[in-house]
């Protein structure tokens, strides 16, 4: 491979690639058309060509000069800085990292490695459990998903089950927290910044607890199909950082004035939402739920399976049936919710121009929010870890 000398807007040049690597092509731009310069500043290009490089490459010091060299300390000091401009709603109570070996509770030190293969590769599985009066909610279900996720990702568990669990507690001890949720990643780790992970030193965790006060809301909302197409069943399955589908469906919600939008699978039937599972109850009162087979597995929704029994006792459905679920027979139930550990059952009360049912929220969704609230409140011990604050 032919050398380069290059000179890259960075004032130590200890850390200059000297060879041509990919990565290297990424992290460096330069101009084709030098009209747009102006004389004056030509006085400070300098132009550095090599034996490969067919094109001038171009450096104008006086646009480098006013950006600062920081120290460590200073960068701390500005991170620190930053977090009180932009505080937003939430507050980071703790942040366990395997690269620290410990617990953090400085958000300023709430930090992961860039070179993490989950920054710039996306290389990293995610789960959460919700912090309900100071116990954990459906914390195994989530933990074997997310050790389920990471298999299907290729990474190496960094601890073991037992290990990761007893860190995920420790971490929401640390935090104090009795009401929020805790936000747990497993990633390929740090290394380099390659496409393979086989630079990777070690596989990384990190778990996060964020404070969250606020009730669940059970007002109906509107959703609409998302035209963002969804993840293939490989990926779906999984719960990957690579949320950004998901993010785009989203938004494309919010541009439309809805909550949120519905994806259908490649044969047109009803899949998921972006960070939930959805239900309907049909005009046989049955509760209905897509196969998921090609969507994620969610905890929320087996649970509200399970606690759907108690309707079935009171003979207030009829039936629970996990199947193919066409459009056409979603939008002609009499209740659809939205299902997961963000909105727990969220009746939605539109569809694209379908009014769902008589558009009001519906009385088994209701039912269904309460049933789950109360499992999170004094549900077992299969559903409920404490945390020994
Ligand atoms: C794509 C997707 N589907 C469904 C769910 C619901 O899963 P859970 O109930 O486990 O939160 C989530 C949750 O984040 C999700 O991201």
């Amino acid at each position: 491979m032919a050398s380069l000398s290059v000179s890259l807007p960075i004032y130590n040049k200890s850390h200059v690639p000297t060879r041509q690597t990919d990565h290297f092509h990424d992290l460096c731009v330069f101009p084709r058309n030098l009209s747009h310069i102006k004389q004056g500043s030509l006085r400070n290009l300098r132009i550095v060509t090599s034996s490969s490089q067919t094109e001038p490459l171009i450096e104008s010091t006086d646009k480098l000069s006013d950006i600062p060299l920081l120290s460590c300390s200073e960068a701390t000091e500005k991170l620190k800085q930053n977090r009180e401009t932009h505080r937003g709603k939430q507050q980071f109570l703790a942040m366990y990292s395997s690269i620290f070996g410990g617990i953090v509770t400085d958000e300023t030190a709430m930090v992961i490695p860039m070179d993490d293969h989950m920054v710039h590769r996306g290389h990293g599985v995610f789960d959460t459990a919700a912090i309900m009066d100071g116990y954990l909610y459906e914390l195994d279900q989530h933990l074997d998903r997310i050790i389920r996720s990471s298999s299907m990702a290729k990474i190496v568990l960094p601890f073991d089950r037992e290990t990761i669990r007893r860190i995920l507690i420790q971490t929401v001890r640390a935090s104090k927290c009795r009401k929020g949720s805790l936000r747990y990643w497993i990633s390929a780790g740090p290394g380099d910044f390659q496409l393979s992970p086989s630079g990777c030193h070690q596989p990384a965790l990190y778990a996060i607890v964020i404070e969250d006060q606020s009730l669940f809301d059970s007002k109906g909302i509107k959703v609409v199909t998302s035209s963002i197409p969804i993840k293939p069943p490989q990926f779906a399955t999984m719960k990957s950082v690579n949320y950004l589908p998901n993010v785009l469906s989203k938004m494309e919600a919010e541009e439309k004035g809805a909550y949120a939008a519905i994806w259908l699978d490649t044969d047109g039937l009803v899949a998921e939402g972006p960070n939930m599972n959805v239900a309907f109850v049909t005009k046989e009162k049955e509760l209905l739920m897509p196969n998921f087979d090609k969507i994620l597995s969610g905890c929320t929704a087996k649970r509200v399976l399970a606690l759907a029994e108690g309707l079935l006792r009171d003979g207030k459905l009829y039936g629970i049936r996990v199947d193919n679920v066409s459009v056409e027979e979603g939008k002609r139930a009499d209740e659809m919710m939205l299902i997961g550990s963000g909105v727990l059952v969220r009746p939605v009360v539109q569809w694209d121009e379908q009014v769902i049912g008589d558009g009001k929220e519906g009385p088994i969704s209701q039912t269904l929010l309460n049933y789950i609230i109360e499992d999170m409140k004094s549900g077992p011990s299969s559903v409920r870890v404490p945390v020994p604050y």
